[in-house]
């Protein structure tokens, strides 16, 4: 079946469960080119400035309106709703579909996860890797895709090496030449992400692949700060395995991921889940929450009919004003690219200075200002990041620029 008609097949299907007229945008939702969405579309509280999407992106209420309809509809008769061919059963496949139809691969290729760390412990879990065998990885992953190296390395699995992958460098083919010099004779599979959730830097992750590729190595892409902020598509990255989170950028359930595995590294990566096919109940994983599986699909679906290109366009220009406004405050010191650097995503971050605590200001933002952001404190940068998305505005980030600047004093 090729991508568009069972983009098609799947909105046909998540639409009949959810009751959802095929082609309706919700009221108040400004669909047009730039334009933020309207942010009754979310649940925020009252005069909440949000611009923490890298951690957890908001739901919209017709996503959330199509989980309620299935919950509805799984407690009319549990068992004939889920088991076998029950109709939240084939929802779930259908929303599977759409979602791999957005990602560029085939619903064969695609298991729904919790999170990206679940997705990124399924593949790990899934790899024959012995205590001979090596991992090579950044300084720059977030925890939820080293747990599962380290965890292995920990019980006598393989060995884990780091490159170090600084702020600065934002010259891709170093970065690639960094990891082909890194890869050793028993390297097994390079574990990378997308977008780096600190600085926000998109990295090369096709020239990565590639050279993986070449030297017999598995690719595995942490996908959590792409998909639904960059346009993502797999088989054009060419890596063997991409886990995305659900519930950041593409603004689905709280609680959902997705794990891609190429088709040709089925041998490589194995995991249990795949025992009994993709479905998402009465498989190997036994039975898994079908609204979340519905309200997913949904997130995927009117994504992807907004367009990646819009998406971006938005949100680069939000960055690059936040950019600019951070940017101008003495004493922070930029660690995202600057605006125009094709490494630059909507991630926006900046240094501290060490006599700030970063967990006070975060408290100060919110409390004072109402505004959302993140502090890195656990990580190497004492930093604020902003992270704005669809239904953020110019005022918004003007609103959160001003609040930094009064707070830093
Ligand atoms: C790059 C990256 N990987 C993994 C994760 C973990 O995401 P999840 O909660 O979906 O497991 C995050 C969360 O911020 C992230 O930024």
């Amino acid at each position: 079946m090729s991508g568009k008609s069972n983009a098609r097949h799947t909105r046909r299907a998540v639409l009949a469960v959810t009751g959802l007229a095929a082609g309706l945008a919700p009221a108040g939702v400004a669909l047009g080119a730039g334009r933020a969405q309207h942010a009754s579309e979310y649940g925020f509280a009252l005069g909440l400035t949000y611009l923490n999407t890298g951690s957890l992106g908001p739901t919209p209420r017709r996503v959330r309106a199509a989980m309620e309809a299935a919950w509805t509809e799984l407690e009319l008769n549990p068992v004939a709703m889920t088991y076998n061919d029950g109709p939240l059963n084939l929802s779930a496949d259908a929303a599977r579909a759409t979602a791999a139809a957005f990602m560029g691969c085939g619903a064969d290729e695609l298991l729904i996860t919790r999170s990206t760390t679940d997705a990124m412990n399924t593949l790990a879990a899934g790899m024959r890797l012995t205590a001979d065998d090596r991992v090579l990885t950044t300084d720059q992953e977030h925890e939820g895709a080293t747990y599962c190296w380290t965890h292995m390395a920990r019980r006598g699995g393989p060995a884990v090496d780091v490159i170090p992958i600084a702020p600065a460098d934002r010259d891709p083919a170093a970065i690639v030449e960094r990891f082909a010099r890194a890869i050793r004779p028993r390297t097994r599979a390079i574990s990378v992400s997308h977008v780096i959730s600190t600085t926000g830097h998109r990295m090369p992750v096709a020239e990565i692949a590639a050279l993986a590729r070449s030297r017999g190595v598995i690719c595995v892409v942490d996908g959590a700060q792409a998909l639904g902020q960059i346009a993502v598509d797999v088989k054009a990255i060419g890596c063997d395995a991409y886990a995305p989170a659900g519930h950041k950028w593409l603004m689905g359930p709280k609680g959902t991921g997705l794990l891609y595995i190429r088709q040709g590294a089925r041998d490589a990566i194995d995991p249990v889940q795949l025992q009994d096919g993709h479905r998402f109940v009465n498989n190997s994983v036994g039975v898994g929450c079908l609204p979340l599986a519905v309200g997913l699909g949904v997130a995927a679906h009117d994504m992807g009919a907004r367009g990646m290109a819009e998406v971006e366009a938005h949100n680069l220009a939000l960055r690059n004003r936040a950019y600019q406004g951070l940017a101008r405050i003495p004493r922070l010191r930029m660690v995202s690219a600057p605006p125009g650097d094709p490494m630059a995503t909507a991630l926006v971050a900046a240094e501290l200075p060490a006599d700030i605590d970063s967990k006070a200001l975060r408290a100060a933002l919110l409390d004072r200002h109402k505004v959302v952001s993140k502090m890195t404190e656990k990580r190497w940068l004492n930093g604020l990041r902003l992270s704005p998305h669809l239904f953020n505005t110019e005022a918004d980030v003007d609103r959160a620029v001003a609040a930094v600047r009064r707070e830093m004093g």
